[in-house]
């Protein structure tokens, strides 16, 4: 009860109907919980710099002390209360993630690469059994101009973090890894 406990929900947005919860309930239910949300994924809105926080009063209040004035600027606003109501928006952006998920997990298994089933839009996948393979791997994507993310400052050096893209991008970054195992 002492303690803030704060639950990111950045990718909830992906997640099946299966995998949803009422996270809005446990913030009535639990004074210490600040749930936190971002338009920066599903809703495609990163360049906007602009997410938003639930918890109960107590806690919002001490959250406004502290935070920089004008710290998220109207028309960010603007189009997040739009992008709030644009559910066909949202759910295209799902559905678009999930095949881009499919996508890159045929031709993980088609290379035999191991990976991590993913619930968010990206894949952690093992790039070899060396731990210089996702530096090497990583070096030899950024070579033919793919930028995905290593992942050795997470103690996974033979791993790599890829963004689910357009099917299209995620079509160029699989010939890109191909040529990168060689
Ligand atoms: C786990 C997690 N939480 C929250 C965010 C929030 O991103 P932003 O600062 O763009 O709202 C990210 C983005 O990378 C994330 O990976």
């Amino acid at each position: 009860a002492d303690v803030v406990v704060v639950l990111d929900e950045a990718y909830n947005e992906y997640l099946d109907d299966a995998q949803q919860y009422d996270s809005i309930a446990w913030v009535r239910k639990y004074p210490n919980l600040l749930v936190s949300r971002t338009f920066s994924k599903a809703y495609g809105l990163a360049g906007l710099r602009i997410g938003y926080a639930v918890a109960q009063p107590a806690l919002t209040d001490l959250l406004n002390r502290i935070r920089q004035p004008f710290n998220v600027n109207s028309l960010a606003q603007a189009a997040a209360v739009a992008a709030l109501g644009d559910v066909a928006f949202l759910q295209r952006s799902a559905k678009l993630n999930r095949a881009g998920k499919a996508q890159l997990v045929v031709a993980f298994e088609r290379l035999g690469l191991q990976y991590v089933p993913s619930s968010g839009n990206f894949v952690l996948v093992r790039v070899g059994q060396d731990d210089g393979a996702g530096a090497r791997v990583n070096l030899a994507l950024l070579k033919q101009g793919v930028i995905v993310r290593p992942v050795g400052n997470y103690n996974l050096p033979q791993w790599l973090r890829i963004t689910i893209g357009l099917p299209e991008e995620n079509a160029a970054f699989i010939v890109a890894l191909e040529r990168a195992l060689k």
